[in-house]
């Protein structure tokens, strides 16, 4: 069998993740049993969440186990299958884990036609991001024509997409973004009206200028200034789907709300997780393959090289260094 490398979780972080959280570990692949697949992975897909899996504490989902390969989304190839639902060739999507070869008994990955999309699409705006975006968006904001959607982190893997699916929607798209780069982009590629830049030490003065007819939607990704420069905006009736709060993932803190001026508003603040949500999966998927495949929906990825760089790249995202979608290429 082919040689295997694997990134184990060996030591929990205490404040920021750091590489030392992380150890290489080579072994061989294994044969595939009764049932199984074998797949060698092209594509790691590192997403903010598993920020919160280090840690051993309750969440909505089971800390990431020490000594286990970390886990992550990948895309990848058939090489042996014992599973008459796939063959070798093959082109998947699944949870392979941060790891070269995977095995799977079938129930954790899906073949994809990476004839109209590439394949690693399938990690970001046509795959787990993507129906992040389209669920809060959707089903949680559900713009009306004309209103104000505010996006932070407006150019990663789900903000990105949310912007877009906001100006479909005929909403104004407003996004916040760390730099000028990140801003340009947000406007000139992805169609945002207003994009400010979270970095300017003119930051609030900048987001209330852009906001003249208030808020009646925010998306929420990362927490802080931005999310209560953003609430001081909020119109009666206005909607925030709480996705994410990446700024307090290493140990911040989170925003406080004022439940005032929730209540005389009439605000409606919904977290939700993409994965309590299964059975929307495929209509969210085939729209978004839709508009990537159209070129409705433009990404961006950040593609660090090999399976040794995931640690370092991981960090990164943590700060912000990613500009879209974080992929790590294994092959
Ligand atoms: N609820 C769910 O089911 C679900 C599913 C997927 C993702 N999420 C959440 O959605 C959010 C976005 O995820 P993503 O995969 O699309 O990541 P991403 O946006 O591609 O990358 C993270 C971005 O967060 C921004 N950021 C802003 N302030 C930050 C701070 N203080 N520290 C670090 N980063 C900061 C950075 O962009 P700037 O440089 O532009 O600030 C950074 O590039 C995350 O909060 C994630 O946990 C939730």
């Amino acid at each position: 069998m082919p040689a295997n490398k694997q990134i184990i979780l060996d030591s929990r972080p205490t404040g920021a993740a750091e590489p030392r959280n992380f150890k290489l570990i080579e072994t061989s692949a294994a044969e595939p049993g009764p049932g199984q697949v074998l797949v060698r992975n092209l594509y790691l897909s590192l997403d903010p969440y598993m920020r919160g899996r280090m840690n051993d504490a309750k969440s909505y989902a089971r800390p990431q186990e020490l000594g286990v390969v970390m886990g992550g989304g990948t895309v990848g190839e058939v090489v042996a299958s014992n599973n008459q639902r796939f063959k070798p060739g093959d082109k998947i999507v699944g949870m392979g884990g941060w790891q070269l070869y995977s095995l799977s008994d079938g129930g954790d990955i899906r073949v994809v036609d990476a004839s109209r999309i590439p394949l690693q699409a399938f990690l970001g705006p046509v795959g787990m991001p993507g129906v992040t975006a389209w669920y809060g968006l959707n089903k949680i904001i559900a713009p009306k024509k004309g209103e104000t959607i505010v996006v932070t982190a407006a150019t990663g893997a789900v903000g990105g997409v949310v912007g877009q699916l906001a100006k479909i929607a005929g909403a104004t798209a407003i996004g916040v973004a760390g730099g000028a780069e990140k801003c340009a982009y947000a406007r000139d590629e992805l169609g945002y009206d207003i994009c400010v830049d979270h970095k300017s030490p003119n930051f609030v003065d900048q987001l209330n200028a852009a906001l003249p007819k208030g808020v009646d939607g925010l998306f929420e990704n990362v927490g802080g200034v931005p999310f209560e420069t953003a609430a001081q905006r909020f119109n009666d009736f206005a909607r925030v789907a709480i996705c994410g709060l990446i700024a307090s993932y290493d140990g911040g803190p989170t925003p406080t709300v004022d439940l005032r001026m929730m209540l005389t508003k009439r605000i409606k603040v919904e977290g939700f997780i993409v994965s309590d949500h299964l059975a929307l999966w495929p209509t969210a998927l085939a729209e978004l393959a839709g508009h990537v495949a159209a070129g409705h929906i433009r990404y961006r990825e950040t593609i660090s090289e090999g399976l040794e760089s995931a640690p370092e790249a991981f960090i990164g995202m943590l700060k912000g260094r990613n500009f879209g979608k974080q992929l790590v290429k294994l092959a």
